[in-house]
Protein backbone atom coordinates (compact mmCIF):
# COMPACT_ATOMS: atom_id res chain seq x y z
CA UNK A 1 0.00 0.00 0.00
CA UNK A 2 1.68 3.13 -0.64
CA UNK A 3 1.39 5.78 2.19
CA UNK A 4 0.28 9.27 1.24
CA UNK A 5 2.42 12.04 2.30
CA UNK A 6 0.50 14.24 4.69
CA UNK A 7 0.62 17.16 1.76
CA UNK A 8 -0.95 15.09 -0.29
CA UNK A 9 -3.86 14.35 1.81
CA UNK A 10 -7.05 16.50 1.45
CA UNK A 11 -8.59 17.08 5.31
CA UNK A 12 -11.92 15.65 3.64
CA UNK A 13 -9.90 12.50 3.09
CA UNK A 14 -8.72 12.26 7.46
CA UNK A 15 -10.58 10.32 9.25
CA UNK A 16 -11.66 12.50 11.83
CA UNK A 17 -10.04 11.07 15.81
CA UNK A 18 -13.20 11.20 16.87
CA UNK A 19 -15.18 9.33 14.21
CA UNK A 20 -12.09 6.63 14.27
CA UNK A 21 -12.48 6.40 18.20
CA UNK A 22 -16.09 5.85 17.55
CA UNK A 23 -15.57 3.04 15.39
CA UNK A 24 -12.78 1.81 17.61
CA UNK A 25 -15.64 1.67 19.99
CA UNK A 26 -17.62 -0.40 17.88
CA UNK A 27 -14.81 -3.21 17.63
CA UNK A 28 -14.36 -3.16 20.81
CA UNK A 29 -17.48 -2.67 22.41
CA UNK A 30 -18.60 -5.44 24.08
CA UNK A 31 -15.35 -6.41 25.81
CA UNK A 32 -15.19 -3.11 27.69
CA UNK A 33 -15.67 -4.87 30.36
CA UNK A 34 -12.57 -5.99 32.37
CA UNK A 35 -10.45 -4.46 30.36
CA UNK A 36 -7.79 -3.70 32.02
CA UNK A 37 -7.25 -7.13 33.70
CA UNK A 38 -7.92 -8.95 29.99
CA UNK A 39 -5.38 -6.40 28.47
CA UNK A 40 -2.63 -7.97 31.44
CA UNK A 41 -3.30 -11.46 30.33
CA UNK A 42 -3.36 -10.27 27.05
CA UNK A 43 -0.17 -8.73 26.79
CA UNK A 44 1.35 -11.70 28.85
CA UNK A 45 0.05 -13.85 26.30
CA UNK A 46 0.62 -12.15 22.54
CA UNK A 47 3.81 -9.36 23.97
CA UNK A 48 6.33 -11.08 26.74
CA UNK A 49 9.48 -12.54 25.86
CA UNK A 50 7.98 -15.80 25.59
CA UNK A 51 9.80 -18.98 24.38
CA UNK A 52 8.73 -20.19 20.72
CA UNK A 53 8.18 -23.62 20.12
CA UNK A 54 7.26 -23.84 16.33
CA UNK A 55 9.74 -22.02 14.32
CA UNK A 56 9.29 -20.79 10.52
CA UNK A 57 11.09 -23.12 8.05
CA UNK A 58 9.39 -26.37 10.24
CA UNK A 59 7.65 -28.40 7.88
CA UNK A 60 4.20 -28.73 8.09
CA UNK A 61 2.59 -32.58 7.36
CA UNK A 62 -0.50 -34.54 5.67
CA UNK A 63 -0.85 -31.51 3.29
CA UNK A 64 -3.50 -32.37 0.63
CA UNK A 65 -3.28 -30.75 -2.70
CA UNK A 66 -6.81 -28.95 -3.79
CA UNK A 67 -8.97 -28.62 -6.76
CA UNK A 68 -8.62 -25.17 -5.94
CA UNK A 69 -4.81 -24.20 -6.74
CA UNK A 70 -3.85 -22.40 -10.12
CA UNK A 71 -0.91 -24.23 -12.09
CA UNK A 72 1.17 -20.91 -12.74
CA UNK A 73 4.43 -21.25 -11.94
CA UNK A 74 4.71 -20.01 -8.26
CA UNK A 75 6.50 -17.15 -6.99
CA UNK A 76 9.95 -17.83 -5.42
CA UNK A 77 10.01 -18.49 -1.47
CA UNK A 78 12.58 -15.81 -1.67
CA UNK A 79 10.87 -13.07 -3.16
CA UNK A 80 7.25 -14.14 -1.07
CA UNK A 81 9.53 -13.62 2.00
CA UNK A 82 11.47 -10.90 1.11
CA UNK A 83 9.00 -8.63 -0.40
CA UNK A 84 6.50 -8.08 1.98
CA UNK A 85 3.78 -5.15 2.99
CA UNK A 86 3.20 -5.36 7.29
CA UNK A 87 3.48 -2.30 8.38
CA UNK A 88 3.42 -2.83 12.02
CA UNK A 89 6.81 -3.81 11.20
CA UNK A 90 7.78 -1.57 8.70
CA UNK A 91 6.32 1.05 5.57
CA UNK A 92 8.78 -0.56 2.89
CA UNK A 93 8.42 -3.71 1.13
CA UNK A 94 12.20 -4.86 2.39
CA UNK A 95 12.61 -4.43 5.79
CA UNK A 96 9.63 -6.09 7.50
CA UNK A 97 11.83 -9.58 6.67
CA UNK A 98 13.95 -8.70 8.94
CA UNK A 99 12.20 -6.80 11.85
CA UNK A 100 9.91 -9.44 12.20
CA UNK A 101 11.98 -12.66 11.90
CA UNK A 102 12.20 -12.85 15.89
CA UNK A 103 7.73 -12.60 16.55
CA UNK A 104 6.70 -14.51 18.65
CA UNK A 105 4.03 -16.94 17.59
CA UNK A 106 3.85 -19.12 20.67
CA UNK A 107 1.78 -18.69 23.01
CA UNK A 108 -1.22 -18.00 20.47
CA UNK A 109 -4.83 -17.72 21.17
CA UNK A 110 -7.29 -16.43 18.61
CA UNK A 111 -10.64 -14.79 20.27
CA UNK A 112 -13.80 -16.35 18.17
CA UNK A 113 -16.91 -14.11 19.50
CA UNK A 114 -19.76 -11.69 18.59
CA UNK A 115 -23.10 -13.16 17.68
CA UNK A 116 -22.36 -17.04 17.86
CA UNK A 117 -24.12 -20.07 20.03
CA UNK A 118 -20.26 -21.08 20.73
CA UNK A 119 -18.07 -18.72 21.20
CA UNK A 120 -14.45 -19.99 22.30
CA UNK A 121 -10.60 -18.80 22.54
CA UNK A 122 -8.56 -21.83 20.55
CA UNK A 123 -5.48 -22.02 20.86
CA UNK A 124 -3.04 -22.02 17.91
CA UNK A 125 -1.90 -25.17 18.13
CA UNK A 126 -5.67 -26.50 18.44
CA UNK A 127 -6.70 -24.50 15.25
CA UNK A 128 -4.08 -26.19 13.02
CA UNK A 129 -5.76 -29.52 14.07
CA UNK A 130 -9.30 -28.77 12.92
CA UNK A 131 -8.89 -29.39 9.15
CA UNK A 132 -6.96 -31.33 6.72
CA UNK A 133 -3.78 -28.93 5.77
CA UNK A 134 -4.34 -28.11 1.86
CA UNK A 135 -2.41 -26.74 -0.50
CA UNK A 136 -3.73 -23.84 -2.08
CA UNK A 137 -1.88 -22.30 -4.85
CA UNK A 138 -2.97 -18.74 -5.28
CA UNK A 139 -3.00 -15.79 -7.14
CA UNK A 140 -1.91 -12.82 -5.04
CA UNK A 141 -2.60 -9.27 -6.19
CA UNK A 142 -1.59 -6.17 -4.53
CA UNK A 143 -3.63 -3.12 -5.25
CA UNK A 144 -0.39 -1.48 -5.78
CA UNK A 145 -0.38 -2.95 -8.68
CA UNK A 146 2.34 -5.92 -8.32
CA UNK A 147 0.94 -9.75 -8.06
CA UNK A 148 2.82 -13.04 -7.08
CA UNK A 149 1.52 -16.24 -7.41
CA UNK A 150 1.39 -18.45 -3.56
CA UNK A 151 1.62 -21.68 -2.43
CA UNK A 152 -0.57 -21.27 0.61
CA UNK A 153 -0.95 -24.09 3.10
CA UNK A 154 -3.93 -23.82 5.31
CA UNK A 155 -7.82 -24.59 5.68
CA UNK A 156 -11.35 -23.35 4.86
CA UNK A 157 -12.29 -20.33 6.74
CA UNK A 158 -15.65 -22.12 6.87
CA UNK A 159 -14.31 -24.43 8.76
CA UNK A 160 -13.45 -22.80 12.30
CA UNK A 161 -16.82 -20.74 11.58
CA UNK A 162 -18.97 -23.82 11.67
CA UNK A 163 -17.29 -24.57 15.25
CA UNK A 164 -18.78 -21.61 16.83
CA UNK A 165 -22.22 -21.73 14.97
CA UNK A 166 -23.28 -18.46 13.68
CA UNK A 167 -26.28 -16.98 14.62
CA UNK A 168 -28.75 -16.35 11.61
CA UNK A 169 -27.99 -12.87 12.39
CA UNK A 170 -24.80 -12.55 11.85
CA UNK A 171 -23.76 -11.30 8.63
CA UNK A 172 -19.85 -10.02 8.44
CA UNK A 173 -17.18 -11.54 10.06
CA UNK A 174 -14.16 -9.19 11.52
CA UNK A 175 -10.67 -9.58 12.03
CA UNK A 176 -8.07 -8.16 14.46
CA UNK A 177 -4.52 -8.46 14.12
CA UNK A 178 -2.90 -8.70 17.68
CA UNK A 179 -1.79 -5.64 19.13
CA UNK A 180 1.94 -6.17 20.78
CA UNK A 181 3.79 -3.11 20.75
CA UNK A 182 6.60 -4.22 22.33
CA UNK A 183 7.25 -6.77 19.59
CA UNK A 184 5.88 -4.76 16.82
CA UNK A 185 7.88 -1.24 16.61
CA UNK A 186 5.47 0.72 14.56
CA UNK A 187 2.60 -0.01 16.99
CA UNK A 188 4.38 2.35 19.39
CA UNK A 189 2.45 5.21 17.77
CA UNK A 190 -0.55 5.76 15.56
CA UNK A 191 2.05 7.90 13.16
CA UNK A 192 1.45 4.91 10.31
CA UNK A 193 -1.94 3.51 10.56
CA UNK A 194 -3.67 3.07 13.90
CA UNK A 195 -3.76 0.19 15.20
CA UNK A 196 -4.46 -2.85 15.73
CA UNK A 197 -5.10 -3.56 11.71
CA UNK A 198 -8.55 -4.63 11.26
CA UNK A 199 -10.54 -6.23 8.50
CA UNK A 200 -13.86 -7.93 7.26
CA UNK A 201 -16.01 -9.86 4.98
CA UNK A 202 -19.19 -10.46 4.47
CA UNK A 203 -20.60 -13.85 6.03
CA UNK A 204 -20.89 -15.29 2.23
CA UNK A 205 -17.61 -14.75 1.60
CA UNK A 206 -16.06 -16.21 4.70
CA UNK A 207 -17.97 -19.15 4.30
CA UNK A 208 -17.00 -19.32 0.27
CA UNK A 209 -14.45 -22.22 -0.24
CA UNK A 210 -11.61 -20.33 -1.55
CA UNK A 211 -11.23 -18.32 1.39
CA UNK A 212 -8.73 -19.99 3.84
CA UNK A 213 -6.77 -19.27 6.99
CA UNK A 214 -3.16 -19.73 5.95
CA UNK A 215 -0.97 -21.45 8.39
CA UNK A 216 2.23 -22.21 6.04
CA UNK A 217 3.63 -21.47 2.57
CA UNK A 218 5.58 -24.03 -0.03
CA UNK A 219 4.56 -26.73 2.88
CA UNK A 220 6.54 -24.85 6.06
CA UNK A 221 5.42 -23.31 8.61
CA UNK A 222 4.29 -19.41 7.42
CA UNK A 223 7.24 -17.41 7.90
CA UNK A 224 6.22 -14.06 10.36
CA UNK A 225 6.48 -11.59 7.58
CA UNK A 226 3.81 -13.48 5.70
CA UNK A 227 1.42 -13.27 9.04
CA UNK A 228 2.22 -16.16 11.14
CA UNK A 229 0.76 -18.00 12.95
CA UNK A 230 -2.39 -17.21 11.35
CA UNK A 231 -3.32 -14.82 8.40
CA UNK A 232 -6.75 -14.34 5.55
CA UNK A 233 -6.10 -15.34 2.42
CA UNK A 234 -8.95 -14.25 -0.07
CA UNK A 235 -7.75 -14.77 -3.39
CA UNK A 236 -10.14 -12.75 -5.54
CA UNK A 237 -10.00 -9.73 -3.32
CA UNK A 238 -6.84 -7.20 -3.19
CA UNK A 239 -3.79 -8.56 -0.62
CA UNK A 240 -4.53 -6.28 2.26
CA UNK A 241 -7.77 -7.79 2.90
CA UNK A 242 -5.82 -10.72 3.79
CA UNK A 243 -4.85 -9.60 7.79
CA UNK A 244 -1.79 -11.12 9.61
CA UNK A 245 -1.11 -12.37 12.92
CA UNK A 246 -5.03 -12.58 13.49
CA UNK A 247 -6.02 -12.95 17.38
CA UNK A 248 -9.58 -12.05 17.09
CA UNK A 249 -12.49 -13.22 14.67
CA UNK A 250 -16.21 -11.20 15.53
CA UNK A 251 -19.26 -11.80 13.68
CA UNK A 252 -22.10 -8.89 13.41
CA UNK A 253 -25.16 -8.17 12.44
CA UNK A 254 -23.36 -4.57 10.57
CA UNK A 255 -20.58 -4.01 8.09
CA UNK A 256 -17.41 -3.70 9.97
CA UNK A 257 -14.47 -1.42 9.73
CA UNK A 258 -11.41 -1.91 7.71
CA UNK A 259 -8.34 -0.40 8.23
CA UNK A 260 -7.67 1.03 4.61
CA UNK A 261 -10.95 2.23 4.62
CA UNK A 262 -10.15 4.21 7.61
CA UNK A 263 -7.45 5.55 6.61
CA UNK A 264 -8.47 6.36 2.88
CA UNK A 265 -12.36 5.61 1.76
CA UNK A 266 -12.49 7.17 -1.21
CA UNK A 267 -9.41 4.89 -2.46
CA UNK A 268 -10.06 1.75 -0.54
CA UNK A 269 -13.71 0.33 -0.08
CA UNK A 270 -15.08 -2.92 1.99
CA UNK A 271 -14.97 -5.15 -1.03
CA UNK A 272 -12.17 -4.75 -2.38
CA UNK A 273 -12.74 -6.90 -5.17
CA UNK A 274 -9.82 -7.16 -7.68
CA UNK A 275 -11.49 -5.61 -10.81
CA UNK A 276 -9.15 -4.29 -13.64
CA UNK A 277 -12.24 -2.22 -14.89
CA UNK A 278 -12.43 -0.06 -11.63
CA UNK A 279 -9.33 2.14 -11.40
CA UNK A 280 -7.50 3.00 -8.27
CA UNK A 281 -8.10 7.29 -8.21
CA UNK A 282 -4.42 7.51 -8.40
CA UNK A 283 -3.67 4.83 -10.64
CA UNK A 284 -4.78 1.91 -13.34
CA UNK A 285 -6.24 -1.34 -12.16
CA UNK A 286 -5.91 -2.43 -15.42
CA UNK A 287 -2.37 -4.42 -15.63
CA UNK A 288 -0.03 -6.12 -12.69
CA UNK A 289 3.54 -6.60 -12.75
CA UNK A 290 4.28 -10.16 -11.86
CA UNK A 291 7.32 -10.00 -8.73
CA UNK A 292 9.85 -12.13 -10.50
CA UNK A 293 9.50 -11.53 -13.92
CA UNK A 294 12.40 -9.52 -15.81
CA UNK A 295 12.05 -5.91 -15.59
CA UNK A 296 11.39 -6.09 -19.18
CA UNK A 297 8.91 -8.39 -18.90
CA UNK A 298 5.97 -6.96 -20.17
CA UNK A 299 2.79 -6.75 -17.82
CA UNK A 300 0.17 -9.09 -17.23
CA UNK A 301 -3.28 -8.25 -17.64
CA UNK A 302 -5.32 -7.86 -14.47
CA UNK A 303 -7.93 -11.06 -14.67
CA UNK A 304 -11.91 -10.03 -13.07
CA UNK A 305 -12.00 -10.70 -9.84
CA UNK A 306 -8.53 -11.91 -9.97
CA UNK A 307 -9.31 -14.85 -12.37
CA UNK A 308 -11.53 -16.40 -10.06
CA UNK A 309 -14.96 -15.32 -11.71
CA UNK A 310 -16.38 -18.61 -12.54
CA UNK A 311 -16.07 -19.43 -8.77
CA UNK A 312 -17.17 -15.97 -6.78
CA UNK A 313 -18.88 -13.86 -9.53
CA UNK A 314 -22.17 -15.05 -8.33
CA UNK A 315 -22.02 -13.27 -4.75
CA UNK A 316 -21.98 -10.09 -6.29
CA UNK A 317 -24.90 -10.27 -9.33
CA UNK A 318 -27.10 -7.37 -9.35
CA UNK A 319 -24.52 -5.45 -7.43
CA UNK A 320 -23.47 -1.70 -8.91
CA UNK A 321 -18.90 -3.23 -8.37
CA UNK A 322 -18.23 0.19 -9.52
CA UNK A 323 -20.14 1.82 -6.42
CA UNK A 324 -19.38 -1.18 -3.86
CA UNK A 325 -15.94 -1.24 -4.49
N1 LIG B 1 -1.95 -7.37 7.82
C1 LIG B 1 -1.42 -6.63 8.79
N2 LIG B 1 -1.71 -6.93 10.07
N3 LIG B 1 -0.61 -5.57 8.55
C2 LIG B 1 -0.32 -5.18 7.28
O1 LIG B 1 0.42 -4.19 7.08
N4 LIG B 1 -0.67 -5.59 4.89
C3 LIG B 1 -1.65 -6.05 3.93
C4 LIG B 1 -1.97 -7.53 4.12
N5 LIG B 1 -2.17 -7.84 5.52
C5 LIG B 1 -0.88 -5.92 6.21
C6 LIG B 1 -1.67 -7.05 6.53
C7 LIG B 1 -1.27 -5.79 2.56
S1 LIG B 1 -1.33 -4.17 2.05
C8 LIG B 1 -0.94 -6.79 1.70
S2 LIG B 1 -0.70 -6.51 0.05
C9 LIG B 1 -0.71 -8.15 2.18
O2 LIG B 1 -0.89 -8.28 3.60
C10 LIG B 1 0.73 -8.53 1.87
O3 LIG B 1 0.97 -9.87 2.19
P1 LIG B 1 2.44 -10.48 1.95
O4 LIG B 1 3.42 -9.55 2.62
O5 LIG B 1 2.42 -11.84 2.57
O6 LIG B 1 2.65 -10.50 0.45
Amino acid sequence: MLIKKPGDIPSSEITSKSNYFTRRKFITGAAATGAAIAAGLYLRNHDGPLEDTVHAGSKLSGIVKSQYSTTEKPTSFKDITNYNNYYEFGTDKYSPAGLAANFHTRPWTVSIEGMVKKPKKLDIDTILKLSPLEERIYRHRCVEGWSMVIPWVGFPLNALIKQAEPLGSAKFVAFETVFAPNQMPNQKSNDVLFWPYVEGLRMDEAMHPLTILAVGLYDEVLPNVDGAPLRLVVPWKYGFKGIKAIVKIRFADTMPPTTWNIMASNEYGFYSNVNPNVDHPRWSQKTERRIGDSLFAPKHPTLMFNGYSDQVASLYSGMDLKKYF
